[in-house]
């Protein structure tokens, strides 16, 4: 658990280079426990580079990742997918979620892979499936849920460990607008309770409603800053 106001993400002098491409430039950046910061800009500017950085799914080329005190230079592949399972819940704009594992099992394995046995694992999941409002898609298979429906289900699946941070990839970027809106309450929701939430996304509304800060970028670097008066 973290408590308020404590930082639970900070970069500092991070710069990512895929061969020649600059995804990102020098940036440094603090995130606090129970903010929720949007991240704007064009795209290519390294919106996703910078939270796969966060997510330790990708190694700075120089800088450093701190998130939940964890340096994460510092970790070994091992204790680095550790943190992933532990420390960090991703939601991505096309939910990613397994064709082959029922809603109930999708959210229930995020648990099992940190070794919670697959009875309170899938305890827990049913209870995070029914306060996201889909309890009764338990047993269905993603294919024949709908888009809002699936992205539920990320979320549950996102939250299932009671990650430090969230983060979200264009959240609503594949949904309906009726469906985006939802998906948006939903996280503003979250905010509200305390949730810390890092999300990427080109909708000036999504930022409007669910953001106390957005940070713009633009080629690799925080070109600007400000912060939200919050909508609700
Ligand atoms: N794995 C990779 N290998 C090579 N280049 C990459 C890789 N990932 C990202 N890039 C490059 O880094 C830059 C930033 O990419 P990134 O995906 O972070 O942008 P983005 O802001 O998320 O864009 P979008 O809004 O389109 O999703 C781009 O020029 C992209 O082509
Ligand atoms: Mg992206």
């Amino acid at each position: 658990m973290t408590t308020e106001g404590e930082v639970v993400v900070r970069l500092e002098r991070l710069r990512k280079h895929y061969g020649e491409t600059v995804a990102l430039d020098d940036v440094s950046l603090e995130i606090r426990a129970g903010e929720a910061v949007a991240v704007m800009g064009p795209s290519g500017c390294g919106k996703s580079t910078l939270l796969n950085m966060i997510a330790g799914l990708d190694r700075p080329t120089s800088g450093s990742v701190t998130v939940h005190g964890e340096e994460l230079s510092t970790l070994s592949e091992t204790r680095l997918a550790l943190f992933r399972r532990h420390r960090i819940g991703m939601v991505f704009q096309f939910f990613n979620l397994i064709d082959d594992l029922s809603a109930l099992d999708n959210v229930a394995l995020a648990a099992q892979l940190t070794g919670t046995s697959a009875a309170h694992a899938r305890r827990r999941a049913l209870d995070l499936l029914d306060e996201l409002g889909i309890a009764d898609r338990a047993d269905l298979y993603p294919a024949v849920l709908s888009g809002g429906e699936r992205q539920r289900v990320a979320v549950a699946r996102a939250l299932m460990n009671r990650p430090a941070v969230l983060l979200a990839d264009e959240p609503t970027g594949a949904l309906d607008s009726h469906t985006g809106e939802q998906v948006m309450d939903l996280l503003l929701d979250l905010h509200q309770l305390g949730q810390t939430l890092l999300l990427v996304t080109h909708d000036e509304r999504l930022a409007q409603r669910c953001a106390s800060r957005v940070i713009a970028i633009e080629d690799g670097r925080v070109t600007g800053e400000r912060a939200m008066e919050q909508s609700a």
